[in-house]
């Protein structure tokens, strides 16, 4: 069974990850209409994977005999001033989630909660993807700086985003 400390920082988590979702479709709806459907893309498939990972945590509370509490969620920022802005927030964005992961899993080491830790690790692995991809993202966009041309290339790029 989900100790209580537990049971309260996964229900906190699940609202951030719906918080992350709900980040990246509303820069996913800035990029569309900035006529940069590649990033758009790769923004909402994002969003989905975001919305998984809050499902993740969902089950995982059940699977343990515990109670989820959805929280509110917080309004997004809709306005961003480059597709280089919108990736520094990303970047920005999973390292706090990367923080508040880590946080948890510290506390399931504290507890001993071994099956916790394991499910744990999956985001934890997960978040070096997120941040790697995020970092490769903003060097990618600080190279082509504001050439049209090159940012027209880098969000075709964003566009061949493959499902997983
Ligand atoms: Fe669910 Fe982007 O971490």
């Amino acid at each position: 069974m989900l100790s209580k400390t537990l049971e309260t920082v996964i229900n906190d988590q699940i609202k951030h990850e719906l918080y992350s979702a709900y980040f990246y479709l509303s820069m996913s709806a800035w990029a569309e209409s900035s006529n940069l459907g590649g990033a758009a893309r790769w923004l909402s498939m994002q969003a989905k994977e975001e919305q998984e990972h809050a499902l993740k945590f969902f089950e995982y509370v059940h699977d343990r005999g515990g109670k989820v509490t959805l929280q509110a969620i917080p309004q997004p920022p809709a306005e961003f001033t480059s597709m280089l802005d919108v990736f520094e927030q990303v970047q920005e964005h999973e390292a706090k989630v990367t923080a508040l992961i880590t946080h948890i899993y510290e506390l399931a080491l504290k507890e001993n909660d071994y099956a916790s830790q394991i499910e744990l690790q999956w985001f934890i692995s997960e978040q070096v993807e997120e941040e790697k991809n995020a970092a490769q993202i903003v060097d990618m966009l600080r190279m082509v700086g504001s050439q049209p041309q090159a940012l027209f290339q880098v969000d075709h790029e964003l566009g061949k985003r493959a499902a997983h």
